[in-house]
């Protein structure tokens, strides 16, 4: 059986309670956030291994979480989840962790500049470290290739975004005079970049003009963020009919499909692509099409399960994970994502 939105959502008021619990921790010097996993009781329960997230609220980290607990319940070990929107809270996880005894983490930084600051903490601390999803930048702004990292194909995928993007409006016979394409930015993230950047090349490459591919960078990796850029977008260009949208994630897409609602334009103008496929299920499950499309549909399950493995085998084995791991990721759209989700394990 599927997961409804709804149970998302309830996971997701879980999350929520679960940062509020952690942020509270943090006051009262409680510094217990983890839940304990494993049925054995015995000497491997008390390895602890942390997994930060840059935002808990958001369906795809919820996931991972979830994955990665599955990860702490087949070797048996504690999970230790915390959410940490902003720098200073990634840092007090740290501390937190560190005090807790545990002996690595898995991170999703929320802001990659401060790469070297937790490289730095987690050395001092004795912790392993993994960054997931966000690459750390170094002090000289390039990534900091050093540290463990487990992330996507961003480009390839970026580009399979810009191919269906062009796919479906060849389909609906969209003439390129009276369409034009929204590119949802956020080019502090090389991860972000290199998504758009390669869906705007593959849109190019098919025949799309340059000239119509307007940015919108977004100000905050959210609805609202890319509700707010694109919205902006739209008021310039009261003359283009038909638009195609894609960005970072589902969450960009799915910001500038409600920007485009907010203006009358109908979901048949409108062809929005996301990455993640996981926020995108509550746009496929309203009963009638949106202006979102589709989603590169990601692989949640090696990002949280396959980093808290690497992390333990690291601990446990010494079994030093390969600096640099990329997943792929499968299109999906109302006629597939169901079986496809169930096959990715997301849903029963
Ligand atoms: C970034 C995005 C997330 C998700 C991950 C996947 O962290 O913010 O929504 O796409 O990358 O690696």
């Amino acid at each position: 059986m599927a997961i409804r939105s709804g149970k998302l959502f309830n996971f997701s008021r879980l999350a929520a309670i679960a940062c509020a619990g952690v942020m509270l921790a943090s006051f009262t010097g409680c510094n217990k956030t983890g839940e304990k996993s494993g049925s054995d009781g015995g000497n491997k329960a008390d390895l602890k291994i942390g997994f930060i997230v840059k935002q808990p609220e958001e369906p795809w980290f919820q996931l991972e979480w979830k994955f990665a607990h599955k990860c702490a319940d087949k070797y048996g070990f504690e999970l230790m989840k915390i959410g940490a929107p902003d720098g200073e809270k990634a840092l007090t996880a740290i501390d937190t962790l560190a005090s807790s005894g545990a002996k690595g983490f898995v991170i999703c930084t929320p802001d990659v500049k401060l790469g070297p600051a937790i490289v730095q903490k987690a050395k001092v601390n004795n912790l392993k470290l993994i960054a997931v999803d966000d690459r750390f930048l170094g002090a000289d702004g390039k990534p900091m290739e050093k540290v463990h990292y487990l992330g996507i194909s961003a480009r390839k995928i970026g580009e399979n975004v810009g191919e269906e993007l062009w796919k479906e409006m060849q389909n609906r016979k969209w003439p390129v005079e009276e369409t034009a394409a929204g590119m949802v930015t956020f080019n502090e993230l090389e991860t972000a970049r290199e998504r758009t950047g390669g869906a705007k090349d593959a849109l190019v490459k098919a025949g799309f003009p340059a000239d119509k591919i307007f940015e919108a960078p977004q100000k905050t990796t959210d609805v609202p963020g890319a509700f707010d850029a694109v919205n902006i977008l739209l008021t310039q260009h009261p003359e283009v009919k038909h638009w195609l949208f894609f960005g970072l994630n589902d969450t960009a897409v799915m910001g500038a499909v409600r920007a485009a609602e907010g203006r009358q334009i109908a979901a048949q103008d409108t062809i929005g692509i996301g990455i993640n496929g996981t926020d995108a299920i509550t746009e496929f499950e309203k009963p009638n099409p949106t202006g979102f499309f589709g989603s590169m549909l990601l692989s949640a399950r090696d990002h949280g399960y396959k980093t808290t493995e690497m992390m333990y085998n690291w601990i446990t084995k010494d079994e030093e994970p390969p600096l640099d791991t990329r997943t792929v990721g499968v299109f999906i759209t109302r006629d597939n994502y169901k079986e496809m989700l169930k096959e990715q394990g997301i849903t029963e």
